[in-house]
């Protein structure tokens, strides 16, 4: 089993997003994937919930208030993402921390994201398991406009810091539109679809590794 946490402090940065995308990629490839919803606003579960019907459903999980989530896991479960609620710092995750194979914290390319997301990534430098390099965090560059000085400095700002920046997931309206229907970007194969699935190939790998 392998467990994915996905979180940062800063509201609104992907979690959600990137966590339904993730648990839908698995779901696809065969894994059979719990999504484990520690945000009383629920995003993730409505999203699963709506994709109930489909072959590739997920099992959502609602941990938003209890510590023992694991419990409440299937035994044959063989992939976990974890959507962490904005406002947690490290301590406030400790109980999906010590089971995640990795975090995924999804930052937005802005100065005053950057900034508000560095005492989330301080907090969590001072988990031993990720002190001693035991436990990989990524950065994922979310909503990334490319073409854009701010988004080139923001990456090149980011690239400076102690963890690796993962992947550049550009902006479009596919990932708001697939959200309210359940979906994923990986439920579809137009080119243009194609062209955005190819944003996380870097990230897949890193969680492959990890
Ligand atoms: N790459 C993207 N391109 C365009 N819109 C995006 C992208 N990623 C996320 N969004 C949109 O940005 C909004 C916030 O994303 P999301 O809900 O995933 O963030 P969050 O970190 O989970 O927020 P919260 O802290 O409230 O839980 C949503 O409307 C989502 O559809
Ligand atoms: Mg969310």
């Amino acid at each position: 089993m392998k467990t994915i946490l996905v979180a940062s402090s800063k509201g609104g940065a992907g979690k959600s997003t990137l966590a339904t995308n993730l648990a839908a990629y698995f779901a696809l490839d065969g894994k059979r994937t719990v999504l484990v919803d520690a945000d009383p606003q629920h995003s993730s579960t409505r999203w699963a919930e709506r994709r109930a019907e489909m072959e590739s459903a997920v099992l959502p999980i609602d941990a938003s208030s209890k510590r023992a989530w694991r419990a409440w896991l299937p035994d044959d479960a063989e992939r976990v993402v974890i959507d962490a609620p904005a406002g947690s710092m490290a301590d406030d995750l400790q109980h999906f921390i010590e089971h995640a194979d990795a975090i995924v914290v999804p930052v937005l390319p802005s100065a005053m994201d950057i900034e508000a997301t560095v005492g989330f990534l301080n907090s969590l430098s001072k988990v031993s398991r990720v002190h001693k390099r035991q436990l990989p965090v990524g950065l994922v560059v979310n909503r990334s406009k490319p073409w854009t000085n701010t988004s080139q400095q923001a990456v090149e700002m980011l690239k400076t810091w102690p963890y690796p920046v993962v992947a550049q997931l550009r902006d479009t309206q596919a990932y708001v539109v697939l959200a309210g229907l359940g979906r994923s970007l990986f439920d579809y194969r137009s080119a243009q679809v194609r062209d955005h699935q190819a944003d996380w190939d870097p990230l897949l790998k890193w969680i492959k590794k990890a």
